[in-house]
């Protein structure tokens, strides 16, 4: 094979390292205790020194943040904790000279209860019909219209009181005699949109065009399955086919419109879409919907050969029908940090498992991550990094009293919620507040040993998780933009190389495995063994 071709530069997104960026934890630059985007512009040289093509922010409108921004009452401004319009198009053009394009968060399932269109909604007027509003079941309507249950826990479903006043009180949580019932799949702040109305789709379509106009160079879609609800508002039923409000047909002709206004100004989406079905995962990817979706089975997927090897080849084969490219993701803001996960007796992610207290061994997470790390940018397609991931950043367990996340609240408790991923960030270790801001102290705390992660100490360490990170984006064009190819390998190890003609080796068994060719190392995640094999829980690449 020839030498890696650079993809074209409107292809970026085949092959992209895209950096999430939690603005709320990322750089605190006013010194708030609360991230913000001049923290980000400070810390833009970094992220170009990292090497990543493009950065994905968390919602960073105005929201009244009861879920971390997903809440959002204006997508046209900032939230003021974060900064200013003006300041986001400086970043973006920042950004761009720097060689790095931006990704926003477009949340189109729901709104803040405190956007306008909600507030005229209680107040009585048209927009009513833009959200859910239904009579309750029961004598007394006293019952939720269905049995949906919230994403985060509870009833989907929450009651407003007999003659609301909503401009001073907003919704009523716990009203046992009143008016009509509004569905929200996600905490009460945040009711869903009708999107059977036109005015829902017609402002959405506003919303993309305003975010491109301002040079953004993709979107990506939260909640993307779950906008269109069958209208009756049937029960649920286990097993209903089609579900009343996860991937219903309807959503395709919602895309395959945004997607023409996307192919006006060159830009690109990525959709969070949670699938099993990984037929009904590609007709999102169509060649006219969805560029990209993230890849939630192999962010799942147990630290296991076999199991990873499947859902590589799953990942593979569901892509390549619709010729759209893979995503390869360890781990995001909703989900428990990678070495952290790696090193417990259960590494495969679900919602339903996560607890208080579970035992965990750092050091073993901390050498799986950094083998996942090397896994990850040497397959075929784009690869997502979450902001500290760089780090190596252990999940955190926040203190209940302090945690923000509404899972948490709306679990009972049991839930630890998100927050224990969403720490921020150390840059400096000797630093007030491990250099996220000066003055007040962060949003969430920083635990102890904090700064030992610090930006600062890993740029010095060679053998940092850092060091790896840069070294593995500037060495990975050596795979190139072609398919990949397994080779042999013994039992629980990962052998593959790709048509640039580097090789990717993994190690997951507990028998050092002899290398192919010990000379053409290219990056390895840890110290081989003294005969030069590769121990348990190590990557390397081989040069071509
Ligand atoms: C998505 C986001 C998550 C948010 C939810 C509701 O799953 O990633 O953070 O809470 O949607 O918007």
């Amino acid at each position: 094979m020839g030498q890696p071709t650079p993809a074209r530069s409107d292809d970026w997104w085949r092959s992209a390292v895209i950096y999430q960026v939690y603005v709320r934890s990322f750089a605190d630059g006013d010194g708030d205790g609360t991230g913000d985007l001049a923290g980000v512009r400070a810390r833009l040289p970094y992220l170009a020194e990292l090497g990543v093509d493009a950065l994905w922010f968390n919602p960073w409108y105005l929201s009244p943040m009861k879920d971390g921004g997903y809440d959002v009452a204006d997508y046209r401004s900032i939230d003021p904790a974060f900064g200013t319009l003006a300041e986001a198009e400086k970043l973006i053009a920042e950004a761009r000279e720097l060689g790095i394009r931006t990704i926003v968060d477009i949340v189109p399932n729901h709104v803040s209860d405190q956007h306008p269109w909600f507030r005229a909604a209680l107040a009585g007027g048209p927009e009513r019909d833009l959200f859910h509003f239904r009579p309750g079941r029961g004598e007394h309507g006293e019952l939720p219209p269905n049995d949906w249950r919230s994403e985060f826990g509870g009833p989907a479903w929450t009651r407003l009181p007999a003659s609301p006043d909503p401009v001073q009180d907003g919704p009523s949580r716990s009203a046992d005699t009143g008016g009509d019932w509004y569905l929200h799949l996600f905490a009460p702040e945040q009711p869903d949109l009708n999107w059977a109305h036109p005015a829902v789709r017609q402002e959405h379509e506003d919303i993309l065009r305003f975010w491109f106009e301002r040079g953004v160079a993709g979107v990506r879609i939260d909640s993307a399955a779950l906008l269109v609800k069958d209208p009756r508002l049937p029960d649920f039923t286990e097993g209903r086919d089609p579900h009343p409000y996860v991937d219903r047909d309807e959503l395709h002709d919602i895309y395959r419109s945004w997607r023409a206004i996307a192919d006006e100004y060159g830009a690109v989406f990525v959709g969070e879409v949670w699938l099993p079905d990984t037929e009904r995962f590609a007709r999102y990817l169509r060649p006219d919907e969805l560029h990209t979706a993230f890849n939630f089975s192999f962010m799942a997927c147990p630290w296991d050969a076999a199991r990873l090897r499947a859902s590589i080849d799953e990942t593979l084969a569901e892509h390549a029908p619709v010729g759209a490219p893979a995503t390869w993701v360890l781990c995001n803001h909703d989900v428990t940090r990678t070495v952290t996960r790696y090193g417990r007796a259960d590494t495969g992610f679900d919602f339903a498992t996560k607890a208080f207290g579970t035992p965990t061994d750092l050091a073993l997470g901390t050498r799986r991550a950094r083998a996942a790390a090397l896994l990850s940018l040497a397959l075929p397609g784009a690869v997502y990094l979450y902001q500290g991931e760089e780090l190596g950043l252990p999940e955190v367990e926040v203190e209940r009293e302090l945690i923000q996340d509404p899972m948490h609240a709306r679990s009972g408790g049991v839930d630890p919620g998100r927050d224990g991923c969403r720490v921020p960030l150390p840059w400096a270790a000797d630093a007030p507040y491990a250099g996220f801001g000066s003055r007040r102290t962060p949003w969430l705390p920083q635990p102890d040993g904090w700064a030992d992660h610090a930006v600062d100490r890993q740029l010095d360490d060679p053998g940092s998780m850092l060091s790896l990170y840069r070294r593995a984006i500037r060495l990975r064009p050596a795979f190139g933009d072609g398919p990949l190819t397994w080779l042999p390998a013994p039992d629980g190890v990962l052998h593959f190389a790709r048509a640039g003609g580097a090789r990717c080796l993994v190690n997951l068994s507990d028998t050092p495995a002899a290398l192919p060719d010990p000379a053409g190392i290219l990056l390895a995640s840890g110290p081989l063994d003294p005969d030069g094999r590769l121990p348990q829980d190590t990557a390397v690449w081989l040069r071509a």
